[in-house]
């Protein structure tokens, strides 16, 4: 029987591209965008479904109590508005599919619904909104609050938030825009009606003012990681993206949401899991080995590794002796993707942690493109589904070269197993790609 094919996205976002190695494009200013369409195209070349770009809200000083790191190495910032950037590459493309991050505790539901739909028509019914509830402090007090709420009253006000947005989208309906040239009319007043949205968070009259998207709605990306983020997930996500956790880890993960979904009354094929993975790629097993090797072996390498990881989790890495195991920690921010790296119970030092990041958390993605291609395969079928959100290596900053390497090397080489799109369905929105297979 042919293997079902993966869905392929990519988790980048509108960030500093590669300036200090012999092969660098942009030379580390991408802010035209250019840099950003340039891969988009790419992608679609490789029929990727989508393009994600992943936002956050600060410059972090979670590692040793200030931004140096961050400034220094351009870690999680600076990052410019994925908003601009979405609609660039949205114009620049035909079929590829374009996420961009979106936090409920940042934007108005009212001023989110209507970016989000002007997104969608944009992009022709090609949009997705991740949606994340913000997991940093800092961040919370960019926006007037001293911290941040608790991840159970992030979790609750984004179920109402969503419930909202999704009652904007549909303030009008389908067919309410009708362009009747004989009476005049572009609107039919009887079908666009206000919401009187009263929540115990929000609270929005409604109608939106703008007309439905291709999708009404956008398609919902989402990462929960926390049983309470996994549970949002499941009820909400067209398309949950995940940290990876070995084999085991990634099926635990994937048969918890399903049954979730499941229970809460949605067919768990509507959802697509995506497993993020940083393969590095080489002519042969050498090269690749060689490629891994310059990265781990840098002497900045944990440094950067720990800076980003403090970044998502507001907890100081700083502190930990790097040859020692590390003691169970919990946060108030990305549980999940703490979890993923700390590998509880492992014994492992801290610095075996940080290199086992270096293709996030999957062992077997570092080698030729049919030998990486074939590991993903297997991991699939184990799995049971759906697919792997590429990212670049871990610390390192996203090239062409690293592009080209994915997009010619590694797809081309899942295509010829069956195990990747070929081409797109004409005219597909996003949700209904997800949806294909
Ligand atoms: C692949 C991936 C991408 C994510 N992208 C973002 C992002 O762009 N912005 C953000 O604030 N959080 C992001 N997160 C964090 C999630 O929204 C979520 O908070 C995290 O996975 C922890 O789960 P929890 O909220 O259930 O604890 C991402 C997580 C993952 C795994």
């Amino acid at each position: 029987m042919a293997p079902r094919p993966l869905h392929l996205g990519w988790f980048t976002n509108f960030a500093v591209d590669e300036w200090t190695k012999p092969f660098t494009g942009g030379g580390g200013d991408p802010w035209d965008g250019g840099f950003y369409i340039d891969m988009a195209k790419a992608m679609e070349r490789a029929c990727f479904d989508y393009i994600m770009l992943e936002d956050t809200l600060m410059i972090s000083e979670a590692y040793g109590g200030s931004n140096a790191v961050y400034l220094k190495h351009n870690i999680m910032g600076p990052k410019a508005d994925p908003s601009p950037m979405a609609a660039l590459i949205g114009a620049n493309t035909t079929h590829l599919g374009v996420v961009a991050t979106f936090s409920t505790m940042a934007y108005p539901p009212f001023m989110l619904a209507r970016l989000c739909s002007t997104l969608d028509s944009i992009c022709k019914g090609r949009f997705g909104w991740n949606i994340v509830t913000t997991g940093e402090d800092l961040a919370a007090e960019n926006f007037g609050m001293d911290k941040l709420p608790p991840r159970q009253e992030r979790y609750d006000m984004a179920d109402e938030y969503v419930e909202l947005v999704k009652q904007l989208w549909g303030s009008w309906e389908a067919d309410a825009v009708v362009r009747d040239r004989a009476t005049g009319t572009y609107a039919d007043a009887s079908k666009v009606r206000p919401i009187h949205f009263e929540g115990k968070y929000f609270k929005s009259r409604g109608p939106l003012n703008c007309v439905p998207s291709p999708q009404q709605r956008p398609a919902f990306v989402q990462a929960g990681g926390s049983p309470r983020g996994r549970q949002f997930a499941a009820m909400t996500a067209d398309s949950i993206i995940a940290p990876s956790m070995g084999v085991a880890g990634l099926k635990a993960y994937r048969d918890d949401v399903r049954a979730r979904a499941q229970a809460g009354g949605r067919d768990p094929d509507e959802i697509k899991v995506l497993f993020v993975v940083a393969p590095i790629l080489g002519e042969t097993e050498e090269e690749a080995k060689a490629k891994a090797a310059r990265i781990i072996e840098a002497p900045d390498y944990c440094e950067k590794a720990l800076a980003m990881i403090a970044a998502i989790t507001d907890i100081d890495f700083s502190k930990f002796d790097l040859d020692a195991p590390l003691p169970h920690l919990t946060t108030n921010g990305e549980q999940g993707s703490l979890d993923a790296f700390q590998q509880a119970g492992s014994g492992k030092t801290l610095r075996q942690l940080c290199a086992d990041q270096l293709s996030r958390g999957l062992d077997g993605l570092i080698g030729t493109p049919d030998q990486v291609a074939e590991r993903m395969g297997e991991v699939m079928a184990e799995v049971g589904g759906d697919g792997f959100l590429i990212t670049r290596p871990f610390t390192a900053n996203i090239s062409r070269q690293y592009i080209t390497d994915i997009c010619e090397g590694l797809v081309p080489a899942l295509q010829r197993r069956g195990l990747a799109r070929t081409s797109y369905t004409e005219g597909a929105t996003l949700r209904q790609m997800l949806r294909e297979f």
